[in-house]
């Protein structure tokens, strides 16, 4: 994203406070722009292939925009009275204004409409920034996963998280 902030710094705040705005579904020719959010945000990020599988399966692929381009995306897959937060990332430059929040609630939303009893989502504990933001939401850790994650030595573990519905 190139656009200098500013001004654009409070359309994100009026993005993230109200329900429902500046939401959209992500398509395909979206993934240049998720890609390079994805890339600056992870150091073991997803591949373009990944987001492809995941519209075309047709899970729920959201993304929040304003003018100056995507600020936030989040994917959520639902089956079997469950559904799993597979991804959610805020743009570097747009975080710690709500965006984040404001999105995860959108998928608690969608995980709700699509009947779903429980949320359950993965998160690394070094990920501190994630955990607060789950907690806030309501998630409870109900369990880990060993090994789950990719590491720089090894692998790390996965904090299995629920929100009970
Ligand atoms: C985790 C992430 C999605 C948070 O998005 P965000 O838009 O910055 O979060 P918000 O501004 O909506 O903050 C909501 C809450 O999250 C927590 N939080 C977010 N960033 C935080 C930080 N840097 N330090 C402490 N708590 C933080 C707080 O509880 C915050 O509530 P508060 O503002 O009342 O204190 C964002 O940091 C991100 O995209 N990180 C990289 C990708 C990633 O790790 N995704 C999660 C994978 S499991």
């Amino acid at each position: 994203m190139s656009a200098a902030r500013g001004d654009d710094d409070r359309l994100v705040t009026a993005v993230a406070g109200s329900a429902g705005h500046g939401f959209r579904v992500m398509q395909e020719a979206d993934l240049p722009q998720v890609l390079a959010i994805e890339r600056q945000a992870y150091e073991f990020p997803w591949t373009e292939g990944i987001f492809r599988d995941c519209i075309r399966i047709g899970y729920y692929c959201c993304l929040i925009e304003t003018g100056s381009g995507i600020q936030a995306y989040g994917i959520l897959s639902s089956g079997g009275g469950e559904s799993h937060v597979l991804n959610l990332c805020v743009h570097s430059e747009a975080r710690r204004c709500g965006v984040g929040y404001a999105l995860l609630n959108k998928l608690i939303d969608q995980a709700r409409q699509r009947g779903a009893d429980c949320l359950l989502l993965e998160v690394r504990p070094s990920n501190r920034e994630a955990l607060a933001l789950y907690q806030k939401a309501g998630f409870n850790e109900i369990g880990l996963r060993k090994a789950y994650y990719p590491a720089r030595t090894g692998r790390e573990d996965a904090l299995i998280y629920a929100l009970e519905f």
